[in-house]
C-alpha cells in the first residue's frame, strides 16, 4: 500500500478501519459511555469555536515546535494512551512506538498494553511517558512504574477519571474481551491478565471493577511522586477546582480529558473545560487536552485557549488498524501538516505565539 492508497480525512480513516476490524473491536475503540452525548460533543464543540485570521503576514516559515516538561517537541501532537493495540493490528504498541519516533511525537504508553512497557521502551526512539491506573494491589502499580522508569519513561501519567468504568453498552452487548493469544502484558502472571469472555457483559468492565482502586484520593499523587521519581501528570481534569488541587499536590502537568467520552456521559466537552482548567492552573504547569481533536485548526484552537499540547487517540488507532506503523505515521503527518496550514492561514508564524486573539469572540 502506498500513501496514495491511504485515506485523507479523519472520517475516511475511521471508515477504512471499520472495514478491516471485527465489529466488536471497532465498537470498543469507537464507542463511548451511555448515549454517547459527550463523545459527539467533544468533536462538535471544537467546530463551534471560530477563528479570526490575520492576513499579509509573512508565513513562508511556520514553527510548530513546543516545549513540554523540558522537552522540545517538533509539534504538539501527542499519542494518547490507548489500550490493547494488538487488537487493531499485529504490530500493536510496537508499531505505534516506532511511528511516534518517526514523526517526533511524544508517546504515552497505556498501562493496559498488549506488549510490555519494556518492549515499548526498546522500540521507542522518541520521548515516552507511561500511563498508569492504580490497582487495589498498589504494589502492582508501583512495579509497573519502576519498569516504566527503567524502560526510559520520562513521566508517569495517572488517569484519574476511572474510579469505576463508564457505562459502555456496546462492550457489554459484545461481551468484549481479549481473544486467545492477547493479554495485558504488563500484568501477566500477577492478575487475570488474559481477560476471558465474560458472557453478557464487558470483560474490561469486570476487570476494572475487580482490580482498580475506587477509593483513591488526592493523597495518591504524593505516593506516586515518591514511587515514580519522575514528573507526575494527571489525566482527566475537567474543573478549575481540580486543576488547582493538581498544582497544589505537585502535578507537573494536567490533561483536560473526559476519556474520549468513555467515562461520564454528559461530562462537558473538553474544549469548554479547557478554559477554566487553564484559569485554575494560573500558568504554573502546562495543560494538555484531548477529545475530538481531528484537524489542524483544532490543535490551533487548543493552543489559543492555553494548551501546550494535544493528545489524539482514536485517529491513530484507525491509522494503526488500516496500515500498521505507516498508518499511524500518516495520520500524524496529515494532522501536523494541517496544523501548519492553519497557522499560515491565520497569519501565525509560530505556535508558541498563538493566543486568544486568533479566536473569534
Ligand atoms: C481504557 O482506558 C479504555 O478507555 O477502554
Amino acid at each position: 500500500m502506498t500513501d496514495a492508497d491511504l485515506p485523507l480525512s479523519p472520517e475516511a480513516w475511521e471508515a477504512r478501519a471499520r472495514e478491516v476490524l471485527p465489529s466488536d473491536i471497532y465498537d470498543y475503540y469507537a464507542g463511548g459511555a451511555g448515549d454517547e452525548v459527550t463523545l459527539r460533543a467533544n468533536r462538535d464543540a471544537w467546530g463551534e469555536l471560530f477563528l479570526r485570521p490575520r492576513v499579509l503576514v509573512d508565513v513562508g516559515e511556520v514553527d510548530t515546535s513546543v516545549r513540554l516538561l523540558g522537552e522540545l517537541l517538533p509539534h504538539p501532537v501527542v499519542l494518547a494512551p490507548t489500550a490493547f493495540q494488538r487488537l487493531a493490528h499485529d504490530g500493536g504498541e510496537l508499531a505505534t512506538a516506532r511511528a511516534a519516533g518517526a514523526t517526533g511525537s511524544l508517546l504515552v504508553a497505556s498501562a493496559l498494553s498488549t506488549v510490555t512497557i519494556e518492549a515499548i521502551g526498546a522500540a521507542a526512539t522518541g520521548p515516552l511517558w507511561l500511563q498508569l491506573y492504580v490497582f487495589r494491589d498498589r504494589e502492582l502499580s508501583a512495579d509497573l512504574v519502576r519498569c516504566g522508569r527503567e524502560a526510559g519513561c520520562r513521566a508517569v501519567c495517572l488517569t484519574v477519571n476511572v474510579p469505576v468504568q463508564g457505562n459502555r453498552e456496546r462492550d457489554a452487548n459484545n461481551s468484549f474481551h481479549l481473544p486467545d493469544g492477547l493479554e495485558m502484558a504488563n500484568f501477566a502472571g500477577h492478575v487475570q491478565a488474559h481477560m476471558p469472555e465474560p458472557g453478557g457483559s464487558s470483560g474490561l468492565d469486570r476487570f476494572i471493577g475487580e482490580q482498580f482502586d475506587p477509593s483513591l484520593t488526592w493523597d495518591v499523587v504524593g505516593w506516586l511522586l515518591e514511587t515514580a521519581g519522575v514528573p507526575v501528570v494527571l489525566k482527566g481534569i475537567l474543573s478549575r477546582e481540580d486543576a488547582r488541587l493538581a498544582v497544589e499536590h505537585g502535578a507537573a502537568a494536567v490533561v483536560v480529558s473526559n476519556h474520549g467520552g468513555r467515562q461520564l456521559d454528559g461530562a462537558w466537552p473538553t474544549v469548554r473545560a479547557l478554559r477554566e482548567v487553564v484559569e485554575g492552573v494560573e500558568g504554573r504547569i502546562p495543560v494538555l487536552v484531548d477529545g475530538g481533536i481531528r484537524r489542524g485548526a483544532d490543535v490551533l484552537r487548543a493552543v489559543a485557549l492555553g494548551a501546550t499540547a494535544v493528545q489524539i487517540g482514536r485517529p491513530y488507532l484507525w491509522g494503526l488498524a488500516v496500515a500498521g506503523q505507516r498508518g499511524v505515521e500518516r495520520v500524524v503527518e496529515l494532522l501536523v501538516s494541517d496544523l501548519r496550514r492553519a497557522l499560515a492561514l491565520t497569519g501565525s508564524t509560530s505556535l508558541r505565539e498563538v493566543d486568544a486573539r486568533v479566536l473569534a469572540g
